[in-house]
C-alpha cells in the first residue's frame, strides 16, 4: 500500500478585479494532479517557478483546501480524519521550507525552537524532551552547546539543519522538503541533501521532494514527478528519467542543468512561456519544438509507456 496517495488534485485560485473584488476568472494552480509516495520512498517533484508545487505541498498538510481531488494517507483521506487521527496526521507528516531563516523565530534559542514541538504534541517529561532536543541536534551534525543560540547566530546551512531537527521532532513517517536547498549556497547544498539521504535510512522516513532543477533530485529521489503548469507532464523512476527523458519538456529542463562549460551553455535557447490564462491543448504546445496542430487544440491524456513510466505528449 502506497503512504500518500494525491488523486486528481485541483486546487484553483480566484483571480479578482476592482473594490469589490469581483471574481474574474481564476488560477488553476493544480489541475488534475495524480501521484503516489511509496513508504520509504523518495519522490522527487520538479517544475519551473509558478508550476504549483508549494500548492501541492500545502495541500498536503492541510494549508490549503483544495478545489477538488483527494489526498489518501494510509488508506484514509485526510478530510475524513477523526480529531485524534488528525493530530496523529499533523505529527506523521511535517514540511520543511526552502528559507530555513524564515521558518525560525529569531527570539527563540535554537534548542527552544527544535523543542517546541516535542510540548505541542504532549512530550510532558522535560528531561526525556531535553534528551530528545540533544539527540536530533546530534542526528542533524550540530553541537549540543549551540543550543542555547539564536538563530542569527547560524550560517544557512546550520540553520536549515535546525530546521530538519525541528521537522524530525515529533518522529515523521513522511517529510515534505519544499526547495530545502536553493536557498544555500552551493557549497552547502550537496552537505545539506547528503544530511537528507542518511536521515531517511536512520528514521526509517519517506520524502517529498521539491525542486526546480533536476540536478538537485538526481542522487536523493527514487522516482520523479515532472510537472508544468499545474499539471503532470511525465513521472518515472530518476534513473529512467535521465536515461530516457520522453516529454519534451523534460528533456528542456534537462538541458537547463547548469554545465560548467560556457561555450555549450551559450547555445541554449528558452522560449517564453505562455499566460496561463490563454491556455487550450497541451499546455506546453507554445515551448514545444514538437508541437503539432492537435497539441494546440486537444490536451493529451497521461498515458504509461513503458512499467511505471508515464507521459502526457501526443508524440510519444
Ligand atoms: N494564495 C494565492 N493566491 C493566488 N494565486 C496563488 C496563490 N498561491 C499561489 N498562487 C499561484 O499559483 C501558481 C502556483 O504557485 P506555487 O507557489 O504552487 O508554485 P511553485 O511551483 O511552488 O513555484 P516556485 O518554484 O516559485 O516556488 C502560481 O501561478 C502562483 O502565482
Ligand atoms: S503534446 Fe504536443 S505540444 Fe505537448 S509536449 Fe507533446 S508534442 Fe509538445
Ligand atoms: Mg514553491
Amino acid at each position: 500500500m502506497s503512504l500518500l496517495e494525491v488523486i486528481n488534485l485541483r486546487v484553483y485560485y480566484p483571480i479578482t478585479s476592482g473594490l469589490l473584488s469581483k471574481r474574474i476568472g481564476e488560477v488553476k494552480a493544480v489541475d488534475g494532479v495524480c501521484f503516489k509516495i511509496m513508504d520509504g520512498e523518495s519522490l522527487g517533484l520538479v517544475g519551473e517557478s509558478g508550476c504549483g508545487k508549494t500548492t501541492i505541498a500545502k495541500a498536503i498538510v492541510k494549508l490549503e483546501k483544495p478545489t477538488g481531488g483527494r489526498v489518501i494517507y494510509r488508506g484514509r483521506d485526510i478530510n475524513s480524519l477523526s480529531k485524534n487521527e488528525e493530530r496523529e496526521y499533523r505529527k506523521e507528516v511535517q514540511m520543511i521550507f526552502q528559507d530555513p531563516h524564515a521558518s525560525l523565530d529569531p527570539r527563540m534559542t535554537v534548542g527552544d525552537a527544535v523543542e517546541e514541538p516535542l510540548i505541542i504534541h504532549g512530550v510532558r517529561d522535560p528531561e526525556e524532551r531535553r534528551r530528545r532536543v540533544e539527540e536530533l541536534f546530534d542526528a542533524v551534525g550540530l553541537e549540543r552547546e549551540h543550543m542555547r543560540r539564536y538563530p542569527h547566530e547560524f550560517s544557512g546551512g546550520q540553520k536549515q539543519r535546525i530546521g530538519i531537527a525541528r521537522a524530525l521532532a515529533v518522529k515523521p513517517r513522511l517529510i515534505i522538503a519544499d526547495e530545502p536547498v536553493s536557498a544555500l549556497d552551493i557549497s552547502v547544498q550537496a552537505q545539506v541533501l547528503n544530511l537528507f539521504m542518511k536521515l531517511q535510512k536512520s528514521f526509517n522516513l519517506s520524502y517529498l521532494f521539491i525542486a526546480h532543477n533536476l540536478s538537485v533530485i538526481r542522487n536523493t529521489c527514487d522516482r520523479v514527478v515532472v510537472m508544468y503548469l499545474g499539471k503532470v507532464m511525465e513521472m518515472t523512476d530518476t534513473e529512467e528519467i535521465f536515461r530516457n527523458p520522453l516529454h519534451p519538456y523534460t528533456r528542456m529542463l534537462l538541458e537547463a542543468i547548469p554545465i560548467p562549460d560556457p561555450q555549450r551553455r551559450k547555445k541554449r535557447t528558452f522560449p517564453p512561456a505562455i499566460p496561463r490564462r490563454v491556455i487550450k491543448g497541451c499546455r506546453f504546445w507554445a515551448q514545444c519544438s514538437e508541437a503539432s496542430d492537435r497539441c494546440r487544440t486537444e490536451e493529451p491524456e497521461m498515458i504509461e509507456v513503458g512499467a511505471g513510466h508515464y507521459v502526457a505528449c501526443f508524440k510519444v
